[in-house]
């Protein structure tokens, strides 16, 4: 499984760069909002966020109606060779997914909380497809099972086209090893669960013992 991290900022972006394992970045515009974004300086932004990251960057469009959806992922996409056009599922934004994926645009399809969503969405030539674990558990129900449907639907079939699943809505390393069990292709993690994902209670008690034992070592 691959990482992805669902954040707009920079810095993290970078600092998770640096640490070798990020696979690419998903954007949203919450996320975008959260760093005081700005609708002018927002191609700019992706474009920051391109140049740091060797992989796929999801932009979010808002328009509303196939036509405009295209015309917008036209422009998101034209930002950079690794831009990948986010979409929120829905009869407009499948319309344009086909389009732009006879165009050879890279499309997310987010939002996605079934697996009739996701199968559509992958038929409509989706590249990528997003269904959320944490908004599913924050509604009582169970995020996991619900991703595992999604990614068994999805596994069964030969769509035509490369079609990975982005386990989305990640909360904690639970999640990422749930997804992973069950082969989701990628997990877009934010930085706090990333940075958790890092540590153990038993690697910081492992690494106390040999830091004092080292002292031990150095004063003999
Ligand atoms: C998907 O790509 C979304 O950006 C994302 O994972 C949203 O998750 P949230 O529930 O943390 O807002």
């Amino acid at each position: 499984m691959k990482f992805f991290l669902d954040t707009a900022d920079l810095d993290e972006i970078e600092e998770a760069a640096s640490w070798g394992a990020l696979a690419g970045v998903t954007t949203n515009p919450t996320l975008y909002s959260r760093i005081g974004g700005k609708i002018d300086g927002f191609h700019d932004h992706i474009a920051r966020i391109c140049d740091v990251v060797d992989g796929p960057v999801s932009a979010e469009s808002v328009a509303m109606t196939r036509d405009d959806i295209v015309r917008d992922g036209r422009i998101l996409a034209s930002i950079a060779p690794n831009v990948v056009v986010k979409l929120p599922i829905g009869v407009e934004s499948l319309a344009a997914t086909k389009t732009l994926a006879e165009d050879g645009v890279a499309v997310n399809m987010t939002l996605v909380f079934s697996a009739p969503q996701a199968l559509l969405a992958a038929r409509a030539g989706a590249r990528y497809i997003s269904p959320f674990v944490g908004r599913v558990d924050d509604i009582g129900s169970d995020g996991v099972a619900s991703l595992e449907e999604i990614v068994r639907c999805i596994h069964n079939y030969d769509f035509g086209h490369e079609c990975e699943i982005i386990a989305a809505s990640i909360r904690s390393p639970y999640h990422v090893t749930a997804a992973a069990l069950m082969g989701a292709d990628i997990a877009t993690v934010p930085f706090g669960a990333l940075k958790n994902c890092v540590k153990h209670p038993l690697t910081a008690e492992g690494l106390a013992k040999f830091e004092a034992d080292w002292e031990k070592v150095k004063n003999a």
